[in-house]
């Protein structure tokens, strides 16, 4: 096998397949405490990440949202929620739908378990697909959010390519994802927390060390963010920007389809 054959799964080189097999195994293994593991990891912290994330994607009234790689469902409910309170604003009464769609069916049946759902009644769909090969026709969507999942894929350029053909002209894309510290100084105290707190704490709560292992060596094989910033533009996408969280741990790259 060449190396152009292959990805990287965490720190390890594997055929495409075999990363889509695995990247499925570590979800499947979390999905049931994914939620309360990511507050434990981060403090809390990602939810202001997300918070600010959809904030600069400004949902509106009657709009499409799809969420890939959407997991338990949490930005596709941000959405609908902003999106009501800009319509209540402008006494805009027009009605925002969401899909949450992700590769997985045990994130996707964690987030439908989830308490939080009733008041999106008909408005919050559930679809399970690959990101890098969307069920949708071209120009469905207004808005594409992708959180903490295209390290994951197995394709991430066919991935972006897939979020342009389906958003509308004018469409938003926003992509939050762990980055590279932007402060050298705070990165031996972030790499002693993440390879030696994170997965020591992933398999406390979580009963699985390994998932959260590749959690933290997949983080240090995904590009920087200029070099990101280049392949979103490279998809088709038009007037790009980076914004960078708690020092570059995560960062939300922003762009428009047009
Ligand atoms: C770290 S979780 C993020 C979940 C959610 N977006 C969040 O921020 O909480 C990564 C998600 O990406 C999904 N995923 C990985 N590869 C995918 C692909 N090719 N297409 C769709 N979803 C994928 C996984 O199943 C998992 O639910």
């Amino acid at each position: 096998m060449s190396e152009q054959d292959t990805v990287s799964f965490g720190f390890e080189q594997v055929t495409p397949d075999e990363k889509v097999d695995r990247v499925k195994g570590v979800f499947r293994s979390v999905a049931s405490k994914y939620d309360v593991m990511n507050d434990f990891m981060s403090a809390g912290v990602h939810r202001l990440w997300k918070h600010d994330t959809m904030n600069r994607l400004n949902p509106q009234p009657g709009e499409r949202h799809l969420d890939v790689a959407g997991g338990t469902g949490e930005l596709a409910r941000a959405f609908l929620k902003l999106a009501d309170e800009a319509g209540k604003r402008r006494g805009d009464k027009r009605i925002a739908t969401a899909i949450v769609c992700d590769i997985n069916d045990a994130m996707l049946e964690a987030g439908k378990a989830r308490g939080d759902n009733a008041e999106w009644e008909g408005r919050l769909d559930w679809v399970c697909a690959d990101g890098s090969a969307l069920p949708y026709p071209d120009r469905s969507f207004d808005a594409l959010t992708i959180s903490f999942g295209i390290r994951n894929f197995a394709d991430r350029v066919a991935g972006l390519r897939e979020f342009k053909r389906v958003l509308n002209p004018g469409g938003r894309l926003a992509v939050l994802e762990f980055s590279q510290m932007t402060a050298p100084m705070l990165q031996k105290a972030y790499d002693v927390y993440s390879f030696n707190v994170i997965p020591e704490v992933g398999k406390i709560v979580t009963g699985d060390r390994d998932s959260y292992q590749y959690l933290v060596e997949s983080i240090r094989q995904f590009p920087d963010q200029e070099t990101f910033k280049a392949e979103i533009e490279s998809a088709g996408f038009s007037n790009v920007s980076v914004t960078n969280f708690s020092g570059g741990i995560a960062a939300l790259h922003f762009g428009w389809a047009i």
